[in-house]
């Protein structure tokens, strides 16, 4: 309600959206670093002491306190991030740039399990269960469409549907297709958020420099040294927990090939009509 009432984004701000753990850290990252890539040189970079989501905040965070954020004093242009189904954006929020990333919900629930599993306290990271949820209620939830910002499928098919509308204000991309070709993706979000990679810097390399930064090892690496500091947030999911394998198709080793046909089903019975093709994923070495 509050994100209703007071979010009022510029024209030149950038809104990042994602259903949780499509890939919405990667984004930030990506973004961040491109837009921001003539402030700051690799070794005295951002990432090196903050997180994607400490330099790219949920807009959610930003109006979760009383008093209502003057945005209007951040840096123009800013990017923001969000969870926010389309149906509960606030209509002035169009008038900036959308980035919407989607991925298999196959995937999407397996990262899922295992992130609410880790912040919830029983770190069942890196084996082969996930050890503190019931994952056949999680499941039966996640395909019903209970989900913490409406069902994923919905989610997916109101920024599809607003891309075809507004070709020029959404750039639609799917996490698949970023793992398998990072460096075209990076190319046309630069381009999508005007500012272009030019001559000089494509020679240069600084597109693959950019995607390097933002890779899962090198962002993972960074976030796991600052926890073991200790430094991460109270009452906050720590840094390290956002980069757990970064992997396509690693739901077959979580899920039985029932559910994964019926989350199949269901995706392809939600996007009939849509325009929108599904290919599953499969595992990628
Ligand atoms: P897995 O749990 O499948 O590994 P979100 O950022 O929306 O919370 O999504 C988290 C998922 O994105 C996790 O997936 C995480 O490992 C993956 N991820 C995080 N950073 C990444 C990066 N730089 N490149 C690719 N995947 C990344």
């Amino acid at each position: 309600m509050a994100i209703q009432a007071h979010f009022k984004p510029r024209p030149s701000d950038i809104l990042l959206l994602t259903s949780p753990k499509s890939g919405t850290t990667w984004l930030k990252a990506l973004s961040f670093a491109t837009l921001h890539r003539h402030s700051f040189s690799l070794s005295d970079h951002p990432f090196l002491t903050n997180t994607p989501h400490q330099c790219v905040p949920f807009l959610e965070r930003f109006f979760s306190h009383r008093t209502i954020p003057n945005l209007n004093v951040l840096p123009s242009p800013t990017i923001f991030a969000t969870h926010l189904p389309f149906s509960l954006l606030p209509q002035r929020a169009l008038r900036c740039r959308i980035v919407f990333l989607w991925r298999d919900p196959k995937d999407t629930f397996v990262s899922l399990c295992h992130f609410l599993d880790r912040w919830m306290g029983s770190s069942a990271e890196h084996t082969s269960t996930t050890q503190g949820l019931d994952l056949s209620k999680a499941f039966q939830m996640f395909s019903q469409g209970t989900s913490a910002f409406g069902p994923f499928w919905d989610h997916v098919l109101g920024y599809w549907t607003e891309s075809l509308r507004s070709p020029e204000m959404v750039l639609f991309f799917r996490y698949e297709e970023m793992i398998e070709d990072a460096v075209s993706h990076l190319r046309r979000l630069a381009q999508f958020m005007g500012c272009p990679f030019s001559m000089e810097e494509e020679r240069d390399g600084v597109v693959d420099d950019i995607v390097q930064l933002c890779s899962f090892d090198n962002l993972r690496e960074v976030e796991v040294n600052k926890d073991n500091k200790g430094s991460f947030e109270e009452k906050r999911p720590p840094a390290s927990s956002f980069f757990r394998k970064g992997k396509v198709g690693d739901w077959v080793n979580y899920l039985s090939m029932e559910m994964a046909e019926k989350l199949d089903a269901i995706t392809k019975e939600k996007l009939h009509g849509s325009g929108l093709t599904f290919e599953s994923s499969s595992v990628v070495p």
